[in-house]
């Protein structure tokens, strides 16, 4: 008898933009005439930089001839990519990385999903709320959980984000051994300081723990005394892994490419205290479970670092922050209590009301879709998200329809 893994049974329904996407289309078919303007999901939905796109038909250009065509290329990515992300994205910023410590994948979703992997079932998980699904997910599914109940499962300890920390979780009371920590925040928009930071660092070094360190949103930091990578903080190669993604960066969610860092010093234990690189079993997962994202595509991602690729990247996530800046204004205008849109493309709002009921009055009454803040996490409850992907005539309809809905 096939038997199946049961720890998939204690999710909780379907993946939370999965459900959204389904309520839209039931909303989509009942009303064909109505045209609803997606604030949800943060999906981008501007063409790819130029730059991007004339490295792509130079590499589809050498995949056409035997003499430049590429098979499989190395698992953990190319070295022209790897080392403009060491130089670029790390070095320059004074961080230590190095090009064999970058690990190119197709998407940080992936990558935060698959690492847990790593870790021993039993080991102890602090994990914001609200979250990105993803981590919590993926360790449930992974058995590291309890049931399901009164919002939270067993066995996690949660990291409250709420009004009364500024949404930057304090450190655990208790120990833990591994860290989930996503800064400029997804869903909350909101920072961390490079403060704040360090005390995460110093904590998962007193614990040996190891801190999972999402930045998928860090081009959209526009203050520059803010940390863009945890590895600007003193210890932290030894504690911290980083995700980071050209999804939102450079417009890659279609294209996917994204990539991981694990420095050679980061270290995990066996039961008996031994010392175990987390670098290599990393490296041979990778090897084992992935082939490598496409050589056109690392060309792409590799001309976000060119000289123009830079300026229209920056082009790119300007315009996404000028959104932001315009629903956060709306929004105040509202009079709501919001976080998030100086240094991040989510705004995080309370919506003083239940969050699927709030998400139900904007579509039906708005036709806009946010994301309901409660699928985040229990501490998102009484919250919405609204995300800056869509184009400038569409979030201005979008603030204005609200605003009619709402006074
Ligand atoms: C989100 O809306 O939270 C993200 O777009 C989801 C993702 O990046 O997978």
């Amino acid at each position: 008898m096939i038997t199946i893994n049961e720890h998939y049974l204690k999710l909780q329904a379907s993946y939370l933009f999965s459900d959204i996407a389904r309520r839209v289309a039931a909303f989509q078919e009942a009303h064909p005439d109505r045209q609803v303007i997606r604030l949800g999901i943060g999906d981008v939905t501007r063409a790819l930089p130029g730059a991007c796109i004339d490295a792509l038909h130079r590499a589809v250009d050498e995949m056409a001839v035997d003499a430049t065509f590429r098979g499989y290329g190395p698992e953990q990515g190319y070295a022209f990519l790897r080392e403009a992300i060491a130089r670029h994205d790390f070095q320059a910023r004074g961080a230590e990385v190095d090009p064999d410590e970058i690990f190119i994948s197709d998407g940080a979703k992936c990558d935060t999903g698959n690492i847990q992997e790593l870790f021993a079932t039993d080991c102890r998980i602090a994990i914001p709320d609200p979250v990105y699904p993803v981590y919590l997910d993926t360790n449930v599914m992974a058995g590291r959980t309890g049931e399901f109940a009164d919002g939270r499962y067993q066995g996690i300890v949660y990291l409250d984000s709420t009004r009364d920390n500024s949404y930057v979780p304090d450190l655990p009371k208790e120990k833990v051994d591994l860290i989930y920590l996503c800064f400029p925040n997804n869903p909350t928009g909101s920072t961390i300081t490079r403060e704040q930071l360090q005390a995460w660092v110093d904590y998962a070094r007193e614990h040996r723990a190891l801190i999972l360190f999402d930045a998928a949103y860090e081009s959209f930091i526009r203050d520059d005394s803010l940390p863009h990578s945890i590895f600007e903080m003193k210890g932290a190669r030894e504690v911290a892994i980083e995700f980071r993604s050209f999804s939102k960066s450079a417009g890659f969610t279609g294209t996917r490419c994204a990539y991981t860092v694990v420095p050679r010093e980061c270290t995990a234990y066996t039961r008996q205290g031994g010392k175990q690189q987390v670098h290599s079993l990393w490296n041979r997962r990778h090897c084992t479970k992935f082939n490598g994202v496409s050589y056109p595509v690392q060309r792409a991602a590799e001309a976000v670092y060119s000289a123009e690729g830079q300026v229209q990247t920056r082009e790119l996530t300007d315009y996404y922050m000028g959104n932001a800046a315009l629903i956060a204004q709306a929004v105040q205008e509202l009079g709501f209590h919001f976080v998030g849109g100086r240094n991040a493309p989510y705004i995080w709002i309370s919506s003083e009301r239940d969050s699927w009921q709030f998400f139900d009055q904007l579509l039906n009454e708005a036709g806009v879709v946010c994301t309901p803040g409660a699928g985040f996490g229990r501490c998102g409850q009484g919250y919405i998200r609204l995300s800056a992907f869509n184009s400038r005539e569409n979030v201005v309809q979008a603030m204005e329809r609200i605003r009619r809905a709402l006074t």
